[in-house]
């Protein structure tokens, strides 16, 4: 591990926000939301975890996006998707899809089950205004094909998409914004490190435990389900308190472009999302 770098500090601590989202699902909203509208380039991020079918069994049926990416991550359980092109498939526990909406995309996401723990996160990723209109696309890969980075410190980091410091490469490749996520354990007390480029924004998300920032306890402490927002830098350098530490570690390309949103449709400007509703309601996605 190079010692070169600024080290990113924890720059905000943002708690999560109740809502419901398709036909019922209850979820906790992370970005998105009144905290936190966005961090260039995440528009969203929800953390939904029930079991109890109740909170989860509505699902997400048939809805549309337009201009960026949606990536889901399950903990626990297993979804079912399809869309409008004819592409289907069961994301199940460990599994990532990562799906470029680009130019327009109708699909349901669905629970493939009735009763037991469902659990996971969905993100959305912004496209810069080149990639808006691409022609739709998937990344799916089941847990089998996503590598476990073992260190020393008795660590376990799940590459999704990035290559580490190690040389670690996750399965998900060729994203425009070039992103890092991972899903980090940490026993009581083990450090971590890892590079981030500086022009990347970065959160990290406390699954289970304490996370704690830098090189001192006096760095900030992120608590179990809070996100954190990250500061100018180079590098991340966390330790895990006293009961271990479960946390995704997740940075993208900033765009710097002006944001048009509207529900599922996220582009420029206005007059491109009046296109894109138009194109919606005629029947062009
Ligand atoms: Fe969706």
């Amino acid at each position: 591990m190079s010692e070169t770098g600024n080290i990113r500090r924890l720059e905000g601590v943002v708690p999560g926000q109740a809502t419901s989202d398709g036909a019922g699902v209850s979820l906790t909203r992370y970005i998105g939301s009144h905290f936190l509208s966005e961090l260039d380039p995440f528009l969203l991020l929800d953390f939904f975890e029930s079991d109890d079918p109740d909170d989860y069994i509505a699902g997400f049926p048939s809805h549309p996006h337009r201009g960026f990416e949606t990536v889901t991550y399950l903990l626990a359980g297993k979804m079912r998707h399809g869309d409008n092109a004819g592409h289907s498939g069961v994301i199940e526990t460990g599994g990532i899809q990562w799906m470029t909406a680009g130019r327009g995309i109708v699909h349901s996401e669905m629970p493939e089950q009735e009763d037991g723990r469902l659990a996971g996160f969905q993100l959305w990723v912004n496209l810069p205004a080149s990639d808006k209109l691409c022609e739709p696309a998937y990344h799916e890969y089941p847990a089998a094909q996503i590598p476990a980075e073992r260190h020393s410190s008795g660590g376990t980091v799940r590459v999704i998409t990035g290559t580490t410091s190690a040389g670690t490469t996750g399965p998900v490749s060729g994203v425009v914004t070039r992103p890092l996520y991972l899903d980090v354990e940490l026993p009581a007390g083990a450090i971590f490190e890892e590079m981030i480029p500086a022009q990347h924004s970065a959160f990290v998300f406390a699954i289970e435990g304490d996370v704690q920032f830098g090189e001192s306890d006096g760095d900030g402490t992120l608590r179990s389900r809070e996100l954190g927002i990250l500061g100018e830098g180079e590098r991340v350098m966390i330790h895990a308190g006293s009961t271990g530490a479960r946390f995704l570690l997740v940075a993208a390309r900033a765009l710097h472009e002006p944001v048009a949103r509207y529900g599922p449709f996220v582009m420029n400007t206005r007059s491109e999302i009046e296109q894109a509703i138009r194109d919606f309601n005629s029947g062009r996605f």
